[in-house]
Formats: C-alpha cells, sequence, structure tokens
C-alpha cells in the first residue's frame, strides 16, 4: 500500500501559488481577494471558514469574512452577495454550506457572479464544467483529480466508482474522471448491490458521509482508493468512508483522514481565487 499524502501535496499547492502571487502583485498592485459568508453557528463551518482565512493568508491573499447570525434574512444575505459581486477588491466569492434552515440555498448560489464563483456551484459553471470548457472546477473533485494523478496511476480505460450522487462532490467527481476518459458508475443509496459494483473498480472514490462503511471485501485488490468522508466513529475520532485499517492492506494507493482529501479542497479553493482574480485583471 502507498498513502497518497494530501497535506504534503496541497502544502506544494500552496507553494506554487504563493509564488504566482507573489510576482502577479508587483505587476499588478492589486492583490487577489477571497469573501467567505458564514451563517449560523455550526461549528465544523466554522472551523471550515478559519482554515479558508489562514489559507489565505499563507498565499498572500486578502480575505474577508462575513459572519451572520443564523437569524439573518434571505434579503440580507442577497444584499450582501449583490455588494459582494460589485466589490473590485473581492475576486472570489464563497457561500459555507449548508445554511440555516429556512434560507434558500440554491437562491443565494444563483446570485453569485460567476466569474466570482470559486465553489463552482452556479449552474452556468456546472454547465460549463459537463461541456468540459470551465473557468473553475469544484474544489473537492478537483482535489480529488490531484491525488489520482500523484498517484501516477493513468485513469483513462480505467472502471472508475463513485460512491455519492451530490452536487458538490458526486455528480462533478464523476463528470472528472470521464473528462479523463475513465469509466464511470455512480452508486447511491437507491443503488441495489453497492458491493458488486464496488469490487469492480479500480479507482474508488466514496462520498458518502458514513464512518468506515467501505469494508476490505468491497475493495479490489490493487485498487486506488480515494476517501472524501469527514466523520466522528464511535469515540468520537476524526474518520473516513473507508475503514482504513482493513482496506489499506488491499489497496495499492489511499488517502487517510485527516491529511487526504481535506488539505486539497483548501488548496484548490486558494487556486479557483487565483484563477478568479485572473480573470478579473485580465490576465487570463
Ligand atoms: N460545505 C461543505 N463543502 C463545501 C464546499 O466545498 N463549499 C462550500 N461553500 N460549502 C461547503
Amino acid at each position: 500500500m502507498n498513502l497518497i499524502d494530501g497535506k504534503k501535496i496541497a502544502a506544494q499547492t500552496r507553494e506554487r501559488i504563493k509564488a504566482e502571487t507573489e510576482e502577479l502583485v508587483k505587476k499588478t498592485g492589486v492583490t487577489p481577494g477571497l469573501a467567505v459568508i458564514l451563517v449560523g453557528d455550526d461549528p465544523a463551518s466554522a472551523v471550515y471558514v478559519k482554515n479558508k482565512t489562514k489559507d489565505c493568508a499563507e498565499v498572500g491573499f486578502r480575505s474577508f469574512e462575513h459572519i451572520l447570525p443564523a437569524s439573518a434574512t434571505q434579503e440580507e444575505l442577497m444584499s450582501l452577495v449583490g455588494e459582494l459581486n460589485k466589490d473590485t477588491a473581492v475576486h472570489g466569492i464563497l457561500c459555507q454550506l449548508p445554511l440555516p434552515k429556512g434560507l434558500n440555498e440554491r437562491e443565494i448560489i444563483n446570485a453569485i457572479e460567476p466569474k466570482k464563483d470559486v465553489d463552482a456551484f452556479h449552474p452556468s459553471n456546472v454547465g460549463k464544467i459537463m461541456i468540459g470548457n470551465y473557468d473553475f472546477l469544484p474544489c473537492t473533485p478537483a482535489g480529488v483529480m490531484e491525488l489520482i494523478h500523484s498517484s501516477g496511476v493513468s485513469v483513462s480505460g480505467k472502471k472508475c466508482v463513485v460512491i455519492g450522487r451530490s452536487n458538490i462532490v458526486g455528480k462533478p467527481m464523476a463528470m472528472l474522471l470521464l473528462h479523463e476518459n475513465g469509466t464511470v458508475t455512480v452508486c447511491h443509496s437507491k443503488t441495489v448491490d453497492l458491493k458488486a459494483e464496488t469490487l469492480q473498480a479500480d479507482i474508488l472514490v466514496a462520498a458518502v458521509g458514513k464512518a468506515k462503511m467501505i469494508k476490505a471485501d468491497m475493495v479490489k485488490e490493487g485498487a486506488v482508493v480515494i476517501d472524501v468522508g469527514m466523520n466522528r466513529d464511535e469515540n468520537g475520532k476524526l474518520c473516513g468512508d473507508v475503514d482504513f485499517e482493513e482496506v489499506k492492506e488491499k489497496a495499492s494507493y489511499i488517502t487517510p483522514v485527516p491529511g487526504g482529501v481535506g488539505p486539497m479542497t483548501r488548496a484548490t479553493l486558494m487556486q479557483n481565487t487565483l484563477t478568479a482574480y485572473k480573470l478579473a485583471m485580465g490576465l487570463e
């Protein structure tokens, strides 16, 4: 088994972004800026937003945190997005999901200027990805592709199985694997025989949200296993969707949790913010 070290690859990506940013700021006098909106007090979301601010500082971006109470109204949120769309210091906008109950996520996402939509959740960006001609890729699936590339295993012609069909991960993940000529199956809660599907996977991507549900007997010998899950086990310890201790014996390459996909998601967000900045500045 080979461990895919997401933390290390993400650090290398940040270094590259930092160097490029330094040069571009010197040239233009303008610093890339990312605005992050957090509504309510979900503790996991608060940690994610803090990490994004920290990443921005590390690569030399400005960051603008907008923290609203759970009682914020749809109108307030829409008005904030409108202001950020117009703000020339803000090149990327991200609204941390999920939003508290009562707020309409889709309406907010649709209101974000597509050229500032560093999550690539706006329908216009989703459509562009489908066609294969895009400005941004969604952070988690793009990070997963980087991890697969780092293994040196080619996706072309491989049987790829994605478990999970969310708009954030599963669906775009399938599309990116398809773009690289994988033969892709998407499994979900209504899949009749999950094990029969996963056993065929040369590349298995688990994005379900169920602690350690992928066991060794569900994995083909030599498979590349990517774990997008972020769960707590029975002892409250962070763990993925894959039973790492079991599955590592069968996988040729495997990502750990924590230290696998998570850091790459964050690094891709920085990459997308730099891309949004270049688009705004006419540098790309
Ligand atoms: N919540 C969980 N993952 C994500 C993500 O990639 N982007 C946003 N905006 N919210 C999330």
